[in-house]
C-alpha cells in the first residue's frame, strides 16, 4: 500500500476529473490517494507520502493554473527535499497552442526533478484536440506508473 499525494491544477475541471479517476484506480489497487485542488508544501511535508502524482492543465500562455501556482512557487521557495521519492505528471493541454503545449506539466516535472524526485515513467501529455476520453488515456499511463513507481 502506498500513500499518494495528488496535487491538481485545473481551470474548468477536466484535470480534477482525471485526478479523481486516478484516485479510484489507485484505491482499487489498495493504495491511499489524496486529491488536492489546493495543494501546498505543508500538505506535502506533513502527509508521509510515498509518491506524488501531479495532474495539471495548462492555461494562459503555457501557465500553471492559478489553483496550483502557489504550490509551484512554494516548491521553489521552500525547496522541500523529495529524497528520491517517486513522482509522476499527467499533463493536459491542447496542441493548437503549439508553442506552449502542455507546458505546465513540463514545468512541474522539471521542478520536482530539481528537488531530487524520481520519475520512473516520463510525464504523459493528453491533447484535448485528439481525445474525448482524457480519463482513459490517463488510466492507461497510470497502470505503468503504478507498476514502476509504487
Ligand atoms: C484560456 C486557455 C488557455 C490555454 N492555454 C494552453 C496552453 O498554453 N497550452 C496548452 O497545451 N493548453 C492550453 N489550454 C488548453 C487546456 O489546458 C486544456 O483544454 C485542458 O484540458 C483544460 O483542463 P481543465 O478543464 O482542467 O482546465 C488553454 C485553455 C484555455 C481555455
Amino acid at each position: 500500500m502506498a500513500k499518494v499525494y495528488i496535487p491538481v491544477g485545473t481551470v474548468s475541471g477536466t484535470a480534477k476529473a482525471v485526478a479523481d479517476a486516478c484516485a479510484v484506480a489507485l484505491r482499487v489497487e489498495g493504495h491511499e490517494p489524496c486529491v488536492d485542488a489546493e495543494a501546498s508544501v505543508d500538505a506535502l511535508n506533513s502527509g508521509d507520502w510515498d509518491a506524488v502524482l501531479v495532474v495539471t492543465a495548462t492555461t494562459g500562455r503555457g501557465d500553471v493554473p492559478s489553483n496550483l501556482m502557489h504550490f509551484y512557487t512554494a516548491l521553489e521557495e521552500q525547496r522541500p527535499a523529495l529524497n528520491s521519492r517517486t513522482f509522476g505528471v499527467i499533463s493536459l493541454g491542447d496542441s493548437s497552442y503549439d508553442m506552449t503545449f502542455c507546458q505546465a506539466g513540463a514545468l512541474m516535472e522539471a521542478r520536482l526533478s530539481e528537488l531530487q524526485g524520481q520519475a520512473p515513467v516520463p510525464r504523459v501529455t493528453i491533447d484535448a484536440t485528439e481525445t474525448q476520453t482524457p480519463d482513459d488515456d490517463a488510466l492507461f499511463w497510470l497502470k505503468e506508473w503504478m507498476e514502476k513507481a509504487l
